[in-house]
């Protein structure tokens, strides 16, 4: 793997504080630059990727971009699409799409992540999982040495029948990084229910769960399981934009 240290760009100096949002939007705009006229694209989901498909819009309003099919990871990005125009597709009729743009929760040393606090991994991992280039694109807060150890929730998507069986598979199978598994819950304090119909657990891990495929694995192994957020060796490349400017981590 190597790293690309973009430095700031003068026009930002001298140093100006930016926010969390602003870093968020460099992320983005620096992946759009690898988009192409004729691409289909994997739109993802999240505040981050939010900006990545502004932009894609905008350039396809501007002409510069065209003929780009987007294939999107969740009915936000669907309905968000379609309001700035952006020509729709989906995974049937397109089993190959050329790269994919999206956001994380955490990102490891190994270009590893946790995806899916946005409520949409199951639909991002079978986009993204089906990209020839998937390029991730966050602010230097996500990067972390273990995937879980941010303390943070490691989302698992479930059906909703007997979903406390579920979560309590998952929490014995993760009891000695002292794992809670948690129903999440919407705005309005009911079950979170994701595009899919779907529940998801979240687990918190006091320690880290190891060997990630091994913990893949047997997160998959349990009966009520749909998908978890760990997206192992799927990132070919993470954008993340922080206070001294941009770095390019590649696989
Ligand atoms: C949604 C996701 C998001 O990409 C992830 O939660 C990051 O979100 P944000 O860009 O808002 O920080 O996985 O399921």
């Amino acid at each position: 793997s190597y790293v690309e240290v973009l430095s700031r760009p003068p026009s930002l100096s001298p140093p100006v504080i930016l926010t969390q949002d602003e870093l968020k939007k460099i992320a983005a705009y620096k992946a759009v630059e690898f988009v192409e006229s004729g691409m289909v694209l994997g739109l993802g989901t999240g505040s981050t990727a939010k900006h990545a498909v502004d932009r894609i819009g905008e350039l396809l309003r501007l002409g510069k971009l065209k003929n780009i099919v987007g294939i999107p990871t969740s009915k936000k990005t669907q309905e968000q699409a379609v309001s700035l125009g952006i020509p729709l597709s989906d995974l049937d009729h397109h089993s190959t799409i050329d790269l994919a743009i999206d956001g994380a929760d955490e990102v490891d040393p190994h270009l590893n992540l946790v995806k899916g606090r946005g409520g949409s991994l199951l639909r991002e991992k079978m986009v993204e999982g089906t990209c020839k280039k998937f390029i991730c694109i966050v602010d230097e807060s996500k990067l972390v040495k273990h995937l879980g150890g941010s303390g943070l929730a490691m989302p698992v998507e479930v059906v909703p029948f007997c979903w406390k069986f579920t979560a309590n598979k998952l929490q014995n199978l993760f009891e000695d990084s002292g794992c809670v598994a948690k129903l999440r819950n919407d705005s309005k304090g009911k079950s979170f229910v994701t595009d899919n119909g779907n529940y998801t657990v979240d687990l918190y891990l006091k320690k880290d769960i190891g060997d990630l495929q091994v913990a893949s694995d047997a997160i998959l192994r349990i009966a009520g399981v749909v998908e978890h957020g760990m997206f192992l060796d799927m990132a070919a490349t993470v954008i993340v934009a922080g206070e001294l400017g941009i770095t390019i981590k590649n696989k």
